[in-house]
């Protein structure tokens, strides 16, 4: 091999090991607001702009990542933390053009790792870490397990939709997580909107008390039109951006997986997987010393 091939292959091996995943929790306050429908479509729409892409279902109690791409996944994060499994035989490749990891519904037990279990796990999860995007969607609601996935994360995307009930729960835990975590990148989507002006006034009104009464910046990332092809793709098992792509609400994923890839904007590195679960791992530990302090 020639000098100068030598130097590109030193170069590009360099590049992928300094490389870091940039980890993005989706969360609402409120649940059934269009989380898992996001988190698939916006995947998908991220990989296709050429982006590698995981994406893990950390909403323990329901499996509902599986149903909207139509797989049963055998294995789980449970299986890797268990040392049965390693990393790379969970790891589901899916047609769509993105990798998916079937959470564990045993999260508590990550605090009973022993220090060994767990180094075998952080090295296991840096096997993935030449991915661009590690996209989590979680479960609704302010439980610790939500806000585990949500403050280990490099950013948090919260789903709102223009109901008032919506719109109070995503101020809610936006509130929860600005108390564990001030400086979390915290951002919007307003989905199922009827027009582009309520998107913003949602949007807007969200951003103003965050910035009054918590004294904390959110940044608006877009909204999502109500539409009846969402729905439609869910009942066919099949992700609207990949079913529909000409749907209202595919138009929109389009911009803002835009913005998630626009590399001016968003020149900030991922902290990488193994930050993030080395944080999922405090998080537990902590949670459980709490729960044994309640006890006694
Ligand atoms: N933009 C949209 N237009 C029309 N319907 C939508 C839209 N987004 C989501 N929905 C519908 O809302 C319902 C709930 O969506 P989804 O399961 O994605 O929400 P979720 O926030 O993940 O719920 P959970 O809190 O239970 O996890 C689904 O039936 C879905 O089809
Ligand atoms: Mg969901």
């Amino acid at each position: 091999m020639d000098q100068a091939a030598n130097l590109r292959r030193l170069v590009l091996e360099t590049d992928k090991k300094t490389k870091k995943t940039k980890t993005i929790a989706i969360t609402s306050g409120k649940g059934g607001v269009g989380k898992t429908s996001v988190a698939v479509s916006l995947s998908i729409a991220i990989a296709s702009n050429g982006s590698t892409v995981t994406l893990l279902d950390a909403d323990l109690g329901l499996a509902n990542i599986n149903v909207i791409l139509g797989i049963i996944p055998k294995y789980n994060l449970y299986h890797v933390i268990k040392g049965k499994k390693k990393l790379k035989d969970i790891v589901i490749t899916v047609p769509e053009g993105i990798k998916i990891i079937a959470g564990a519904s045993g999260f508590h037990q990550l605090a009973n790792l022993d220090p060994k279990q767990r180094s075998t796990f952080i090295e296991s999860v840096a096997e993935l870490d030449s991915d661009d995007f590690m996209i989590i969607d979680t479960g609704a609601g302010v439980s610790q397990n939500v806000l585990s996935f949500v403050i280990s994360a490099d950013e948090v995307i919260v789903i709102t939709t223009p109901e008032p009930t919506a719109i109070t729960d995503a101020y809610g835990i936006i509130k929860s997580i600005a108390a564990q975590a001030p400086d979390k990148i915290i951002k919007i989507i307003v989905n199922r909107v009827q027009s582009v002006a309520e998107g913003k006034r949602v949007a807007q009104r969200i951003i103003n008390i965050a910035g009054q009464f918590l004294n904390i910046k959110v940044e608006n990332l877009g909204f999502i039109f109500d539409d009846i092809y969402v729905p439609k793709s869910v009942r066919n098992q099949k992700p609207f951006f990949v079913s529909y792509p000409k749907s209202k609400a595919s138009a929109c994923i389009s911009i803002i997986s835009d913005r998630i890839c626009n590399k001016e904007t968003n020149t900030a590195k991922g902290s990488g997987l193994s930050s993030f679960f080395k944080g999922l791992f405090k998080s537990a530990e902590h949670e459980e010393n709490e729960g044994r302090d309640e006890e006694e």
